[in-house]
């Protein structure tokens, strides 16, 4: 291990407190703390518990103080409607500040929560920032979800007031925000008190005058709004992600651990400094798109790029290239599957030519596997060094990468680089014991997590406590598995629950059964990600029918395709459903998905000793032929 990394990360370690306090002092505190970490309660560790500060003023505010309004925040284009501008940091501040008080002025407060459901415009980010200015927790859902997913955020929140758009662009298709909206609002039994819905031109949709306002409506007396104090311990958001059932787990962030933390990744993972332009090419709507889209560029003083289209058809496979060409971007970070889309429509980046990347120095990778070929295609058109990094949407920030900005580490593909300063990873067997190096085993984090990190579940500390921190005393589990070889480098292999991720994104299988199973026809079903070229993984969904059923199966798969699109969201991807006579199970009646899985995916499997019928993975695997699924 080279010097200078390691005695940076064995600081973070063996002294975390004095680690954090010293990066505590990069950040603007109405009253600095003195308390630095609290461990007397855990695995409810508080960070800075004296400290005051606002997300807000970090953002924007600081840098004006310092004479820096006039630099370039937040650049947006959006290859989808045409449409660019550039906000300084004034510009910004003066948005967000009248927004804030739009915000006061519909009667949210301190502590109120706001759901953000909006496509990738700079007021979603606006609104993001407004709240932090007056202390109330947003809580964004992507654009992607369905009606049924709002609500189920909605009840969970029990949101004040919801931030939404006429409309978002997809390829193809305008997505109607409002009668998704409506919708939501009707199921969800918790009732919001007000709705600020910003026209699109050309897409403006009627309002109901009693408790809908537009967004310029909202502003026309809104006062400028200064930021107010938080305590460092009160939370700046919540962001549902899936949980191993169709319940999503409201991940919350603390303010003041959040920003000490993500301003020193700018400098030390990603090597950003005040005076570069960076983009994160994610979605609001995702953790990458709240930590690097929105907070820590901010944070750090740099511009960050909004971009309102795709890796590929809009227009074309240069749309990544035109962006860090036209704004000299310096880092870029997305997930696998964009770079994936590109080398599928561009192989030997016939459209890359065309562009000046000149000032482009790296490239960042998270969200999923990165398959060693792409990050190889990436690199032989690039030049440039394409770093894998792996984190959580619970984490918010990379627990290992390479820390380019401390010193650069060598590649090795396949892995995700060193555990980051701050985590202490370990890998445990199934025998409870450590595992040597090589050794595969579940991957867990020894407590306490550094700042930033999830201090615990909106309204669930138990849920928190019996899921994240007890089946492993004293470590956090990551529910991802793996090895860490003899120079510390992390291969992360596979989740251990039913998680999946698709094109970047973090769904749950068992949320999809839960759909699937409210079928009339259907028995009982399993769903599994399958390996995709592209998308890394798809789920496919296979399902039983109940006794005396005499449905074509294409209706039935056609209907089971539709529910799953309307309850959960277009993001699921959920196109393949398949009628099987029978699921393999154990002998107490757990299905083997596992199995199945390996099935599919043309792998080695061993019969499983406790099967009940061996003849049924014959049947799968002549049905998945079927189904074109599997190759002969
Ligand atoms: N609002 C509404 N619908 C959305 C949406 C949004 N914000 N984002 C995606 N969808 C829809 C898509 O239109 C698609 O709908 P369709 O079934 O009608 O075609 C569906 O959800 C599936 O989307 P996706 O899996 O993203 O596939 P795609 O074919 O639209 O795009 C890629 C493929 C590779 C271009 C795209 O996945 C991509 O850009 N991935 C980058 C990964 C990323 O940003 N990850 C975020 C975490 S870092
Ligand atoms: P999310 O919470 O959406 O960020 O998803 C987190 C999960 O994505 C992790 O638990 C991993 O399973 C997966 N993941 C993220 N980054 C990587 C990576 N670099 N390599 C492998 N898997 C990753």
């Amino acid at each position: 291990m080279s010097k200078k990394f390691n005695d940076i990360y064995l600081e973070s370690i063996q002294n975390p407190e004095k680690f954090w306090q010293e990066a505590s002092n990069d950040i603007f505190w109405f009253k600095k703390p003195n308390k630095i970490l609290n461990k007397s309660n855990p695995p409810f560790y508080k960070w800075f518990e004296d400290g005051v500060t606002n997300t807000c003023y970090n953002a924007l505010d600081i840098h004006i103080d310092k004479g820096r309004g006039g630099k370039t925040s937040l650049i947006y284009d959006s290859p989808i409607t045409g449409n660019k501008s550039k906000f300084t940091y004034d510009e910004l501040k003066s948005k967000v500040s009248k927004f804030a008080g739009a915000l006061k002025d519909q009667g949210v407060n301190k502590g109120d929560r706001v759901i953000i459901y909006m496509p990738m415009i700079p007021e979603a980010v606006i609104a993001m920032l407004a709240c932090g200015r007056i202390g109330a927790i947003h809580s964004v859902v992507f654009g992607g979800f369905a009606s049924n997913e709002l609500a189920s955020r909605i009840d969970d929140s029990k949101a004040k007031l919801l931030v939404t758009a006429s409309c978002g662009f997809e390829p193809g298709r305008t997505v109607e925000y409002k009668p998704l909206v409506d919708e939501a609002i009707k199921q969800a039994k918790h009732k919001i008190n007000k709705l600020i819905l910003f026209q699109r031109k050309g897409h403006e949709v009627k309002l109901n005058s009693q408790n809908e306002i537009s967004w310029d409506e909202a502003l026309t007396n809104a006062k400028d709004t200064d930021c107010v104090e938080m305590n460092s311990n009160e939370f700046a958001y919540i962001l549902y992600t899936s949980g191993t059932t169709g319940t999503p787990k409201g991940i919350v962030r603390d303010i003041g651990g959040h920003i000490v933390a993500l301003k020193w990744t700018m400098k030390n993972i990603y090597n950003i400094n005040e005076e570069d332009i960076w983009w994160s090419a994610s979605d609001i709507g995702w953790i990458v798109g709240h930590s690097y889209i929105v907070y820590a560029p901010l944070f750090k003083g740099c511009t960050t790029v909004l971009f309102e289209g795709k890796p590929v058809g809009t227009p074309d496979a240069g749309a990544f290239w035109k962006i860090i060409s036209d704004y000299k971007v310096k880092s870029l970070f997305t997930a696998p599957t964009a770079f994936r889309a590109i080398k599928k429509e561009d192989p030997e980046g016939k459209f890359f030519s065309k562009y000046d990347l000149s000032n482009f120095e790296s490239l960042f990778l998270a969200g999923e596997r990165a398959d060693p070929d792409t990050i190889k295609w990436a690199e032989s058109l690039l030049k440039v060094p394409v770093i894998d990094h792996w984190w959580q949407t619970e984490t918010s920030w990379a627990i290992s990468s390479n820390c380019t900005g401390i010193e650069m580490m060598k590649t090795k593909y396949g892995s995700a680089c060193k555990a980051v300063p701050g985590y202490d990873v370990k890998i445990i067997k199934s025998d409870q014991t450590l595992a040597k190096p090589n050794e595969m085993g579940d991957i867990v984090v020894k407590l306490p997590l550094p700042p930033g990190t999830f201090p615990t579940l909106w309204n669930a500390d138990q849920r928190y406590k019996e899921n994240y921190m007890s089946n492993y005393n004293g470590y956090y589990q990551t529910y991802d598995a793996g090895h860490i070889d003899d120079d510390g480098y992390i291969w992360i292999m596979s989740r251990t629950d039913d998680i999946i991720n698709v094109a970047g994104h973090r769904l749950s299988t068992g949320a999809i059964e839960e759909v699937l199973s409210e079928h009339q026809s259907v028995a009982e079903c399993a769903v599994l990600g399958i390996a995709d070229k592209l998308k890394g993984q798809l789920p496919i969904g296979l399902v039983v029918l109940k006794a005396g059923v005499d449905k074509s199966h294409d209706d039935i798969s056609k209907e089971c395709i539709k529910m799953v699109r309307e309850k959960i969201g277009p993001v699921a991807a959920f196109k393949i459903a398949i009628v099987i006579k029978r699921l393999p199970k154990t002998r107490s009646g757990k299905i083997l998905r596992g199995t199945i899985r390996k099935i599919a995916d043309n792998e080695d499997y061993k019969m499983p000793p406790t099967i009940d019928d061996p003849a049924i993975l014959d049947e799968i695997k002549s049905d998945l032929i079927k189904n074109n699924i599997l190759k002969k």
